[in-house]
């Protein structure tokens, strides 16, 4: 095995990954079952799940375990971790990664259904699980927790108030659980900028210059989001914790 490929080994270790059918969750999950992990993958629809773990396991030869879940609603969280300790018997990483920002035109007509759905999704649903998982990490001897927090959260605008305001949360929470967890589980946030997923598709990009207020002057590639989320995952990061990984083209 190689220099690289030692660092960021993770035969045999179990991940969860909420969100891991679409965009961002399902590239890091394919990376991970790359470098050697069984996976969960966990979203509402279970078909797309299902596609993506067949997927998994046919390039990687690593077991992936599809599971329907809303990610928002707490009722439906212990079912899935009972799940996955049932077929694998251990997380060693959990990636809260499920997320949404619906679109609104003007403040007032941001329901407080719209706002308690962003805030379960993006805050309560990954403290529920980081709790319910953190627990069993703690009791087994380690593990890694990654929250997929955005820059939004940093630099929010009046088109995204409940999400970045949730995702603020979020940075804030981990924090906390890095506390609470250690010394032997380790929690971060790994923050996204703009990246090119689904939820690119209600941008508008008309124009030339969309992105140029970053640095790197363009939006992310999906894949792009792997590099970091391995070191997070990985015992490269062993000394990483309640941090804030920014990967996102450079935000002013
Ligand atoms: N893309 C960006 O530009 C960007 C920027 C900053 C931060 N982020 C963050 O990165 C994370 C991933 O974003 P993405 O761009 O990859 O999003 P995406 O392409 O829209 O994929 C979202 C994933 O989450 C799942 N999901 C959505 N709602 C769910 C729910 N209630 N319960 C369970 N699963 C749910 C979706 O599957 P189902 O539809 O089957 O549920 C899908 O697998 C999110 O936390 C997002 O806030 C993204």
């Amino acid at each position: 095995m190689g220099y690289a490929d030692q660092l960021f080994d993770l035969t045999d270790r179990v991940v969860l990954i909420t969100g891991g059918s679409r965009g961002l969750g399902r590239e890091m999950a394919f990376a991970v079952a790359h470098c050697g992990a069984d996976v969960v993958i966990a979203s509402r629809n279970f078909e797309n799940c299902e596609a993506v773990a067949k997927e998994i396991a046919a390039e990687t030869g690593r077991s992936a375990l599809p599971y329907g879940v809303h990610v928002g609603r707490w009722d439906q969280l212990d079912g899935l971790v009972e799940a996955t300790y049932e077929r694998f018997g251990k997380v060693d990483t959990l990636i809260n990664n499920a997320g949404m920002s619906p679109l609104y035109d003007k403040l007032s007509n941001v329901t407080e259904k719209l706002f308690d759905a962003v805030v379960n999704l993006n805050l309560k649903g990954p403290f529920r699980l980081s709790a319910l998982v953190g627990e069993r990490m703690v009791a087994a001897g380690g593990g890694s927790i990654i929250n997929v927090s955005s820059t939004g959260s940093l630099r929010p605008n009046g088109g995204i108030i409940p999400y970045a305001a949730a995702k603020a949360g979020l940075n804030a929470m981990t924090e906390g659980l890095a506390q609470a967890f250690g010394p032997t589980v380790r929690v971060n946030t790994l923050m996204a900028g703009p990246y090119l997923t689904d939820v690119s598709k209600a941008w508008d990009l008309s124009g030339n210059d969309n992105f140029s207020h970053l640095h790197l002057k363009r939006a992310g590639d999906p894949h792009e989001i792997v590099g970091a989320a391995l070191f997070l995952a990985s015992d490269a990061s062993s000394f990483t914790t309640g941090s804030i990984l920014r990967t996102d083209g450079g935000i002013p």
